[in-house]
């Protein structure tokens, strides 16, 4: 259930990036997908499935890989963010553009591991 709320969130950031010409939306969707992230990484974080799985187990190599993937991810959104406010602002396309990319290929091995780990 949570892999596939999380892989939704992915399918937004998508159809966001496929929207980037209307740069109202565009901005409007990636905002509003960093904060279900950010909602799913709560939820995740305190719920106590999360906890009985890992606490007192030693982690899976799986799970140690999707949480690094999760850490870089977290990172890489005020960049990603901050850098579109930019563009939006008038500013040139290209650091937003080359940060774009590792963004959603790293949001991606995210879904890819967190199904990993549930699976
Ligand atoms: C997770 C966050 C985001 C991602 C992954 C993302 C990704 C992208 C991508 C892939 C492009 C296309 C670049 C190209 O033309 O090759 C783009 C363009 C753009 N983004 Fe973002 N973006 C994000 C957030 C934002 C935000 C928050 C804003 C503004 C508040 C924004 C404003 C823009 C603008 C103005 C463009 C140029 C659109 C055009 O071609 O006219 N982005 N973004």
């Amino acid at each position: 259930m949570l892999s596939a709320i999380n892989a939704a969130i992915f399918l937004w950031l998508c159809a966001g990036i496929a929207l980037k010409r209307r740069r109202t939306l565009h901005g409007a969707m990636m905002s509003m997908g960093f904060a279900f992230d950010l909602s799913l990484l709560l939820y995740v974080e305190l719920s106590a499935r999360a906890i009985e799985q890992t606490v007192g187990k030693p982690p899976g190599a799986i799970l140690v890989v999707h949480v690094a993937l999760a850490t870089i991810m977290l990172l890489l959104y005020p960049v990603v963010l901050y850098s579109g406010g930019k563009v939006y602002a008038g500013g040139e396309a290209r650091r937003h553009k080359r940060v774009a990319l590792p963004f959603m290929v790293t949001r991606l091995l995210v879904v890819i591991t967190a199904w990993m780990v549930a699976h």
